[in-house]
Parts: structure tokens; sequence; C-alpha cells
């Protein structure tokens, strides 16, 4: 029989501590919520009154709940108040001497039948255990932030955590409606360990001017639907937060470059930039531990705005290419109203992306997306030629032809001797670097990179690759192009990967490491990605969606051009592509697909 728990405890009221609150007592556990201070219990009474009021407007909580919620918590300063709870949780900040401190003085105040439990993201369970005169009794149980909304619970059990206590902690979490994930103490467990290298190499892109915040947090969320890019990510976590985090995962996690917190991070705390619970971070906020962004200096201007940069007129449009991308890119082009010359090696490849083009417009059709005449239109706008000769009078030109430099370097040789000055040369390389094609012309200062993402009429993304020639005025026409095409088009610099394929392989590459040293299964990996961090799919599931061959290709890349130590692909994802086990397309990656 699980042990039961009536009240449990719960010190330090701040961004974690306040959810962990709302959690216990909207499951009908009473709980002594404490801080160190009046004005600190204050604030915490505060935020959960802010978080239940937030939940009855939107019809998630009944009022006379929310009433019968408060009811249950019992506010006070001091640990002396938690002398005959069943369970503590503390959530205090991120700093061992104090969490030491405070497990010594729980285990003098509090029951010696009673479970003590952390909720750190990062310090040694064990280090915090060994305060106490009861290591067997102390565990880690992590929650994710917000913790009223995420589901995942990671239990941390150390060497000396008795088997009962994991057993009881975790049927807690299912009480608490919470799926759990239990493992051994290591730095960052599961979740943050994949996620904080991410994080930290995402403020680095924004310290180095690579990309504006913006960008960066909408390259993210619409590149790989992910519910808030990783800026946005830190200011809800708390900066400082997430400073004492990555320090900890630096040293305890073997001294890992890609976890020594980006110099920046250290100047924003101290310049009390802690993100939304002090009203300003990457962000500004409307006020002290509102969700609510405002506009600050940084904001760029409306769309409009950036028009008036510089921005040329675009009216007819070059593709070319008869692969996968070339044929979304035309469609994309046509569907916008734009004149697209479609230049491909001959009549009969033409023919084909014509097919393709009118399969999928139908579909459009079929889905009422579109109307036929609108189907019509986009149809006739489309010309058909088989030479470069065509593009001599189109505005701009998207390249999309197979992935080598020498052809995209011939190719954008005879743009340069067909096309007219003014026109913007756009490749939609992933992997080149763009500089080396703009430069196989006269004029790289006309010369960009146009990311698409796969399917091009379905991606709401394109990343707008801006080179050390390229002009603003390129730049801020390929960028007005995106918006005309009903997309976000994100300025990045020419480094391997763009934004996002350098911010998400390096992670899917850390979560085959972690699988590589057993640390956890697969399946208990993608559920603390998606339940933990509301990510749509796991590490491994996109793995073999998106190919390890691909995954391989990509990474070795982005250690051949930054030789981080950090990104040498992994063994594992090494041996399975040798293998063969490619993913989904050969029925066999990390998973086997055969029956499904
Ligand atoms: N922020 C996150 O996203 C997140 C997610 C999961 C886990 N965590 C972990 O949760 C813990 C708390 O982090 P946070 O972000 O909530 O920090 P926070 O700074 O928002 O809150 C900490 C609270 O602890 C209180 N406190 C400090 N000393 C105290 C004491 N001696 N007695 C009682 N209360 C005291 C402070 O007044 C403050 O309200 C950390 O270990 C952190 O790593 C954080």
């Amino acid at each position: 029989m699980a042990r039961e728990f009536s009240t449990v405890g719960v010190v330090g009221l701040g961004t974690m501590g306040a959810g962990i609150v709302e959690v216990f007592a909207r499951n009908g556990i009473d709980v002594v919520a404490v801080e160190i201070s009046e004005p600190a219990l204050e604030r915490g009474r505060a935020t959960l009154s802010g978080s239940t009021d937030r939940a009855v407007a939107k019809g998630k909580l009944a009022a006379a709940d929310r009433d019968a919620l408060h009811e249950r918590v019992h506010f006070a300063v001091g640990l002396d108040a938690l002398h005959s709870v069943d369970l503590v949780i503390e959530a205090v900040p991120e700093h061992l001497d104090l969490k030491q401190r405070i497990f010594a003085e729980l285990d003098r105040v509090c029951r010696p039948e009673a479970i003590l439990a952390t909720n750190t993201s990062s310090l040694s369970v064990t280090e915090i255990s060994v305060a106490t005169t009861r290591p067997n009794q102390v565990i880690g149980i992590h929650f994710f932030n917000p913790a009223p909304v995420m589901k995942l619970v990671e239990v941390v059990r150390t060497v000396v955590t008795a088997p009962e206590v994991v057993a009881d902690v975790e049927a807690l979490c299912a009480r608490l409606g919470k799926v759990d994930v239990t493992i051994n103490d290591r730095a960052g467990f599961i979740a943050n360990a994949l996620l904080f290298g991410y994080l930290n190499h995402a403020v680095g892109m924004f310290e180095s001017h690579y990309a504006t915040r913006e960008d960066i947090d909408a390259a993210m969320k619409l590149g790989c639907g992910l519910p808030m890019g990783p800026l946005a990510l830190m200011d809800l976590i708390g900066l400082d937060t997430a400073y004492e985090i990555l320090d900890t995962m630096y040293r305890r996690g073997g001294r890992d470059r890609r976890h020594a917190p980006v110099p920046l991070l250290k100047q924003m705390v101290t310049a009390g930039l802690l993100g939304r619970k002090s009203g300003r971070g990457f962000y500004t906020y409307e006020r002290p531990g509102s969700p609510v962004v405002v506009p600050d200096e940084a904001t760029p201007p409306a769309a409009e705005a950036a028009l008036a940069d510089g921005a040329r007129a675009i009216a007819k449009v070059g593709v070319v290419g008869s692969g996968t991308m070339a044929t979304g890119i035309i469609e994309v082009f046509a569907k916008a109203g734009y004149e697209v010359v479609s230049v491909t090696r001959g009549a009969e490849k033409s023919a084909k992306v014509c097919e393709a083009v009118k399969t999928s417009l139908n579909k459009g059709v079929v889905r009422g997306k579109l109307t036929e005449a609108d189907r019509d239109a986009a149809l006739g706008r489309i010309s058909w030629s088989a030479t470069l000769d065509h593009l001599a009078d189109v505005d701009l030109v998207v390249e999309a032809v197979v992935e080598e430099l020498s052809v995209k370097k011939a190719l954008f040789a005879s743009l340069d001797e067909i096309c007219k000055p003014g026109v913007v040369l756009a490749t939609t390389t992933s992997s080149l670097p763009v500089i080396d094609v703009a430069m196989a012309t006269q004029r790289p200062a006309d010369v960009v990179g146009l990311h698409f993402f796969n399917p091009a009429p379905v991606m709401p993304l394109v990343e707008v690759v801006r080179t050390i020639r390229t002009s603003p005025e390129a730049t801020a026409t390929a960028r007005a192009v995106c918006a005309a095409l009903g997309k976000t088009g994100v300025v990045c610099g020419d480094r391997s990967g763009f934004i996002v394929n350098a911010l998400l392989f390096p992670y899917l590459n850390d979560a085959v490491r972690m699988l590589e040293a057993s640390y956890s299964t697969a399946d208990d990996i993608d559920h603390a990605m998606k339940l933990g961090c509301g990510y749509p799919m796991g590490p491994f599931e996109l793995l073999d969606v998106v190919g390890l061959d691909v995954s391989l290709a990509i990474q070795r890349e982005l250690y051949l051009e930054l030789r981080e130590p950090g990104f040498a692909p992994a063994p594992l994802l090494e041996h399975l592509v040798t293998a063969g086990y490619l993913g989904r397309k050969t029925r066999r990656g990390f998973r086997d697909h055969s029956h499904r």
C-alpha cells in the first residue's frame, strides 16, 4: 500500500514553488507554504491567486473550487511550520549551500518518517541528502515550468534513496495527474541536460548579433513547432535560475563548454534583468510577473515600415530546379500572385513539375482552401522553360537545384550574365555557405539565402541568410517577399545550420548520446521532452522522421565548421546509419516501424 500524503510542505514560493503549491492544493492535498519573509510570502500568495484567478477566468476552474483550493493552503514564514507534514518539497534558489542548510533544518523540524524532496534542476540530490540524517528518505521531485500545466515530473533517486520512498513518490505523481520518469542523480537529469545547451547556444547567437531575439524565437517556434522560442523560455525560467543551472551543469557535467553560461547572462542577472519575474529580461513585460510582452527600444518596426528600408519591388520571379523544394516554391509564389518562370533541365522535367504543382493545388481545392478560379489563376501565372535565358527580366531568382557547390556556383555565374541589374539572387541551400555562391557572381551584394522548409507550401518559416557582402536592400527585399508570401522571414548570418538546424541538431545528437550512455530509454527521453517542455515530438521520434543519414550529415557539418567538441556526432548515430537503419524511410531507425 502506497503511503498516504495528506499534508505536504513547500519551501520557497517563487517561480516554481507557487506553482507546486497549486498542483497539490488542486488535487485535494493540504499544503503548508513557507517563505523566508513576510513580503516574499505575500508575493507567493499573489502568484497563487493570480494563477488560480486566470484559471477561473478561462473557465478551467470553478470559482468554488478555487476558494476550496485556497483554503487548503496555510502560509507561514519559517521552516518550523513544517513540523507535521508528510513530505516537503524545497524550491529555493539553485545554490548548494543554501539547499544543504535548509535540508539540515528540515531534518531537525520534520517528523522522522517525512520524505524530504528537492525540486533542484541541476544540483546533486545526493549532496543535498547528506546534509540530513535520513538520506534514504531524500529524493528529487523535479517539476516543470509552469508546474500546474506541464505533465512531466522527473523523480530522481540517489544510490541511497529507499525503494519504497521512490514507489510512494511515483504513486503521488500519479495522484497529481502527472507522468513521471524515474532516473538516477545526474546533472540536468533528462530534460534540462538536453535543453540548456540549446538555450545557452541561442543566447550566444543573440549576444553575437547573429539574429534578433524575435527572429531566433520565431525560427524555433515556426521551424520546429516549439511552444515558445528559447529566449522567451529563458525569461520564463528566470535568468538567475538559468545561470545557476548552466553553471552547475558545466561543473558537474564534464565541463562541456556549451554549458559555460554565455557572458551576457551574467551581465543581465547583475543588472537585475531576470526575465518575467522582474518585468524585464530578453523582452520587456507589462509588469513584474506578467506574461504580456510590451514593445521596447529593441522591438522591430512593423513589416510595412521595413519596406521603407529600400526593399525593391518584385513582380516576376524565376525558380530554378525541379525537385521537391523547387516545386513547392513555384506553388507558393504563384499562389501569392507573382508571375513565375520555372526553369528546369528539359521539357520532360518541366512537365513533371507542372503535374506536381497541379496535384498540390487540386488538393487545396478539395480541402476547401482554394477556389477553382484561384487555382487556375495561379497555374496561369507560371511559365515553363528549359533555358535560363528566360530569366533576363525577372526581379528575383530562387535557386533550388541539387545541393552541390560546383553546380550552384556555375548556375550563379550564368545568372550573373543573364539577369538584369538590381535583381535579387537567392539560393535555398540548407548547408552550403551562401558567400561561396555569391562570389561566383560579380554582384555579391544582391545575393541572399532563402531557406524554405519542407513542405514549402505548408511551413510558415523562411530563413533569410545575409552574407558579409549582402546589401541591406537585398535583405529587406527578401524579408518583404517572405511577408508577401504569408511567411515569416527571419534574418540570420551565413553560418552552418543558420538558426534552426544549428539549434536543433546538436540537441538531437545529445539525446542520442544520452541513450548511448544508458542513462534513460528512448521512450522516457521522448516523454520528457514532450511532457516537460511541450515539444511536438520527442528527439527519437523526430530523428526517425527526418532520417538518421540526413541528421548525421547536418551534425557533421556543424562540427566541421565550428569544431565544437560537443557537436561531434554520437557514435551510435554513425553506427545506425552504417547499418542502414535510417528511420521511417527504411522502416527502422531508433524504433522498428515495420509493423506500423
Ligand atoms: N524556474 C524554472 O523554470 C525551474 C524549473 C524546474 C525547477 N526549478 C528549480 O526550482 C528551484 C527554485 O527555482 P525558482 O526559479 O522557483 O526560483 P525563484 O528565485 O523564482 O524562487 C525562489 C524562492 O525561494 C525563496 N527563498 C529563498 N531562501 C529561502 C529560505 N531560506 N526559506 C524559504 N524560502 C526561501 C525566495 O524568497 C524565492 O521566492 C531551483 O532549485 C530551480 O533550479 C526551476
